[in-house]
């Protein structure tokens, strides 16, 4: 059986692709290319290129494979972008789920792994933040991430299907051996943007605020390895396949940085100056986002082993050093 990987050629699907190889798994891996990359995709892995939206092409693709579990990464993820194009987000984010999820009904497919997101919270009451408080979205992205949610505990609940969504805290790094990595076309990542920086390739980094309630001023987030993090899902796969229940986990690494302290680890990790300049709040940036991640770690025997920021920037300095333009280089070559 195979695993169908939606969105396998984005900066998270690519690495859990990867990862899935790694253990032996055949993988079927959809994506439309529009924000993926075709050169991210395992050359092992069975590509289709095409939209989760399109109903009879995922009725083939089930038709054709032999499918046992999805693992669900195809959606639009930039806060900002999605204040602008709501109905953009809502489309491709919640239509695309209940397309996918009406497939999974008619051809029998029982699990499915989710890519949630820490912005399904919001502003939070307090931190760290566990998976029993409030959920009130200030983005529309956040939005579409927990109606995605909602969408999947009710199918689920009348089909038979169980589901393991994971709510992410900031991504970050890459693979160690760095054939793959973050590549956003536009950036608006802070630690590509610090590495942009570094390799001259900006001016200076923009630091959002500077008066936030914060030991220094600056936001503070909690930066998870992308490589524990996609460990976490293939243990969601294994809990689903043993007939765990559906249910929902943070994943982060329990410890916040703020900017200045990112750019300060930055220059520590590669040696150059960095230049950063104080600048306006970025509109809906919460002032601290830490997880508790203490759930995954009980009900997965989730091991997070790449927790400090020094690696985490490390890994991430090694895949922009040497892809400095992104995959466009890749495919120069
Ligand atoms: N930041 C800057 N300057 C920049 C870019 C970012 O100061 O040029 C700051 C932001 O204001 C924020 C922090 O760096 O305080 C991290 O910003 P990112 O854009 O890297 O990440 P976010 O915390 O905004 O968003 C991430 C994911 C989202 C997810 C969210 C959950 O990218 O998909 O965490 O809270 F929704």
């Amino acid at each position: 059986m195979s695993v169908l990987v939606l969105g396998g050629a984005g900066y998270i699907g690519s690495h859990a692709v990867y990862q899935l190889i790694d253990q032996g798994e055949e993988v079927v891996v959809i994506d439309n290319l529009q924000t993926g990359h075709q050169e991210a995709v395992h050359p092992n892995a069975q590509f289709y290129q095409g939209d989760i939206r399109d109903a009879a092409f995922l009725h083939n693709v089930f038709a054709q494979e032999s499918i046992d579990a999805v693992i669900h990464f195809a959606a639009n993820s930039l806060v900002g972008e999605s204040m602008e194009k709501p109905l953009e987000y809502f489309d491709n984010n919640v239509y695309g789920t209940q397309v996918l999820l009406k497939a999974m009904v008619e051809h029998k497919i029982k699990h499915v792994v989710f890519s949630s997101t820490a912005a399904t919270y919001g502003e939070p009451e307090s931190v760290p933040i566990t998976e029993m408080m409030r959920t009130e979205p200030t983005s529309t992205y956040g939005e579409t991430k927990l109606t995605m949610e909602k969408l999947m505990k009710w199918t689920a609940q009348a089909h038979g299907i169980s589901f393991v969504s994971l709510r992410y805290f900031n991504v970050a790094g890459a693979r160690e051996t760095a054939e793959i990595g973050e590549d956003h076309q536009p950036e608006t990542h802070l630690i590509p943007i610090i590495l942009q920086a570094a390799l001259g390739q900006r001016n200076q980094v923009t630091i959002f605020g500077d008066d936030y309630d914060t030991p220094d001023g600056t936001c503070i987030r909690d930066y998870v390895h992308i490589e524990d993090l996609i460990e976490a899902h293939l243990l969601a796969l294994n809990y689903l396949r043993t007939g765990g229940d559906s249910n929902i986990f943070n994943l982060g690494s329990n410890q916040g940085f703020s900017v200045k302290e990112m750019i300060e680890t930055a220059r520590t990790v590669t040696g150059k100056e960095i230049p950063a300049v104080i600048g306006e709040r970025r509109a809906g940036d919460p002032s601290i986002l830490i997880a508790s991640s203490d759930k995954a770690m009980q009900v997965l025997g989730w091991n997070p082993r790449r927790t400090l920021i020094e690696q985490i920037m490390a890994d991430a300095w090694n895949w922009h050093s040497k892809h400095s333009s992104g995959y466009r280089k890749v495919v120069e070559k």
